[in-house]
């Protein structure tokens, strides 16, 4: 077959804030997709979809099937942009398409849909405007981080927060940096796990992840933060959690958030694959916090491919498993 990879790729900009091409892709990463590709016998092509042209660059090619991982250009619900022109192109792609990407876009929205599935997520409240009275429901800690971001973007230690002015300094800060609504959360101490699921014939849920941060130098943050993420492995700055997959937790737990996930997967619309992220509280409570359509694959850093190989798949069998699951388009 004729496979484009659409992608945005990873870039330094002086006047830019350091997180803000996070979300997108290392050379590679793309590198190793288009190998995996035509280790199989397609022909791939690669698309670099940052210019306004990108309708005439999809029209004017043969192109059988278009495997996105593409986080679009900083628009709204940026990661819909390219899934919306190849509807209008009527070319086939990989994954979910623009209602699921624009719907996890959004925190809120996605919790909201979790809460009418029965599925536990963290209380939370969203702030559009400074001066929103702090619902007093809500427990201290809380975590603010912006509602419409990936890759924890906006996402640091003084996000989490033990008081009403501090939260609300924070609140502030994010608006002014990100201009977004901020999602504020009951911040859940416990465990960081992580669930993929893969279409391969039928939707099977993946080996769930657990990310250890007790690995990590005393007195740094318990959880995914930008910076984490951003520096994960580096020795010097103590930033150094173990994964473990399958993740060390009760049977009885694993199969509950298998089905949750599943539970949310289906809810939301997701295609192909997708990465659930939650937070297993210290009384085993799973609580979910968001889903990820277009999650990572860099074959050495991202942790679906680990979860895909805990389940035996290696990292071509798994591009070839994405590439295959949009060719027989379901109904939910
Ligand atoms: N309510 C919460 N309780 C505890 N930890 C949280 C909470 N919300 C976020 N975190 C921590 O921050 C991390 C990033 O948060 P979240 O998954 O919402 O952001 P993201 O930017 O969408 O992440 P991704 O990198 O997966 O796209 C989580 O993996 C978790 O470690
Ligand atoms: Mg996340």
């Amino acid at each position: 077959m004729e496979v484009a990879i659409a992608f945005n790729l990873k870039k330094k900009e002086e006047d830019k804030p350091p997180d803000y091409f996070s979300e997108y892709d290392k050379k590679s990463t793309i590198l190793a997709i288009a190998s995996a590709l035509r280790s199989k016998g397609h022909k791939v092509n690669l698309i670099e979809v940052n210019s306004k042209d990108i309708l005439k660059v999809f029209s004017k090619q043969k192109i059988d099937i278009v495997f996105n991982i593409s986080e679009g250009n900083g628009t709204i619900y940026r990661e819909s942009e390219i899934p919306a022109i190849l509807d209008l192109l009527s070319i086939p792609y990989t994954g979910s398409d623009p209602f699921t990407l624009a719907l996890t876009l959004d925190k809120a929205m996605t919790k909201r849909i979790f809460r009418g599935e029965g599925i536990p997520t963290p209380n939370f409240q969203v702030f559009k405007r400074l001066n929103t009275p702090l619902n007093p429901d809500l427990k201290f800690p809380l975590i603010a981080k912006p509602n419409r971001e990936g890759s924890a973007k906006g996402i640091n230690v003084s996000c989490v927060v033990r008081e009403k002015r501090e939260l609300y300094g924070k609140v502030e800060e994010i608006f002014k940096s990100y201009r977004q609504e901020v999602l504020v959360e009951e911040f859940i101490e416990g465990r960081e796990l992580t669930v993929g699921i893969l279409e391969n014939g039928s939707i099977s849920v993946l080996p769930i992840l657990e990310i250890d941060f007790s690995t990590c130098r005393e007195g740094i943050e318990r959880f995914y933060s930008w910076r984490m993420k951003e520096y994960q492995g580096d020795k010097e700055l103590g930033l150094t959690p173990t994964f473990f997959c399958p993740a060390r937790i009760p049977k009885k737990t694993e199969e509950k958030i298998k089905l949750f996930s599943l539970k949310a997967y289906l809810a939301l619309g997701c295609k192909g694959l997708s990465r659930i992220d939650l937070r297993l509280s210290k009384s085993n409570v799973p609580y979910f916090l968001e889903v990820n359509p277009l999650p990572g694959l860099d074959p050495e850093e991202s942790i679906f491919p680990m979860m895909a190989k805990a389940a035996g798949i290696d990292y071509v069998d798994l591009i070839e498993i994405i590439l295959n699951s949009s060719l027989e388009k379901r109904c939910n």
